[in-house]
């Protein structure tokens, strides 16, 4: 591929801007400025660098995140900033989407993809690809909202009953809130929250822990985020 083929394809920018961009001098290859727009370059393996800055090539950008507080899940956010917002421009202007949504308070593991299959394959209700959700909740987790929140809730809106795949309480914290594990396959909006307060409980906090088989890694601060190089990471079924 020509380089300013794969910069344009890496969403540095129009095709002429990224010509611009090589001609300029601001690209190298192996740490070696290159300044013609048309040399070929292979894609496997391919490491460029841009004013600087160290860019992996990915033929489909698939990108994990640890969901700060305080941002909502939108192009158009209404009363928060987007979390498009903690993307670097040229992954914006990849046009990446979430791979679902969390509310705008929920913290943890969100995927961001541009390839429009795979977020279908993971958020297919047909899939049953579980998501784990750390909920802190108001009071007590009893046996009894753990029994029916596997048993099967109603929510206000939907006469068929969700369930959880696995709901495990996991004790009482520090700040006095009560720790509930929720594991869910399907998405619906606000599902936790209201799978809860359908229980009897009440959600003060939340974050998502795994997707699929992925777990959030605990070196990955609120905000922060980072490459994946293969979608079966995620699930065999992606
Ligand atoms: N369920 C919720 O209630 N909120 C989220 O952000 C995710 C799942």
């Amino acid at each position: 591929m020509k380089l300013a083929q794969v910069l344009f394809s890496q969403g540095f920018g129009t095709r002429r801007e990224c010509e611009g961009l090589i001609a300029s001098g601001h690209v190298t290859l192996a740490g070696r400025v290159i300044d013609d727009p048309y040399v070929d370059v292979d894609t496997d393996g391919l490491v460029f660098g841009v004013r600087g800055e160290r860019w992996p090539y990915h033929a489909r950008a698939l990108i994990l995140m640890n969901k700060p507080a305080g941002h909502e899940c939108s192009q158009k956010p209404r009363h928060h900033p987007s979390v498009y917002g903690l993307l670097p421009p040229p992954l914006r202007r990849r046009d990446v989407q979430t791979i679902g949504r969390l509310d705008e308070d929920t913290t943890g593991l969100l995927l961001f993809t541009d390839d429009g299959a795979l977020i279908h394959r993971l958020t297919s209700p047909k899939r049953h690809v579980p998501k784990v959700y750390e909920a802190a909740c108001r009071h007590p987790v009893g046996d009894e909202q753990v029994q029916r929140l596997l048993a099967g809730v109603t929510l206000l809106d939907d006469p068929v009953p969700v369930r959880a795949a696995a709901a495990v309480a996991t004790g009482e914290g520090a700040d006095g809130l009560h720790g509930l594990r929720l594991t869910l396959t399907e998405g619906k909006y606000h599902q936790v929250k209201r799978m809860v307060a359908a229980a009897g409980n009440r959600v003060e906090r939340l974050h998502r822990s795994a997707f699929g088989a992925l777990v959030l890694p605990d070196e990955l601060g609120p905000g922060q985020w980072r490459w994946l190089d293969d979608a079966a990471a995620i699930s065999p079924a992606a």
